[in-house]
């Protein structure tokens, strides 16, 4: 397995829009892709997912959040409220 990081200090110069590119051509070319959004943004998300389809199918249940918060009570049993 090969992570290929997008940075830069500065704000709106480009990342998210290389990273989602990068990736669909990496994709096009054969290659399995896993793309992790951590940015509150979500811009990279809504580059491949249409903002009604998030809303209806995924923004419930289907994010990194709520993947976080199915074990986190196990890992700070003291939650603290957020
Ligand atoms: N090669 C390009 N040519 C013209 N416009 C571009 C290019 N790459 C990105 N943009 C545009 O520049 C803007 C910022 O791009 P992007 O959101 O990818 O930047 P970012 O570095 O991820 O920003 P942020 O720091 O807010 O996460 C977007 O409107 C995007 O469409
Ligand atoms: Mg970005």
């Amino acid at each position: 397995m090969q992570t290929v990081a997008v940075i830069n200090y500065k704000g709106g110069v480009g990342k998210t829009t290389v990273a989602a590119n990068l990736a669909g051509e990496l994709a096009w070319r054969g290659h399995r892709i896993l793309l992790i959004d951590l940015d509150p943004q979500a811009s990279l998300t809504f580059s491949f997912v249409k903002p009604d389809y998030w809303e209806t199918n995924l923004a419930k249940d289907k994010t990194i959040k709520a993947w976080f918060e199915s074990f986190s009570s196990f890992i700070f049993p003291f939650r603290y409220n957020s």
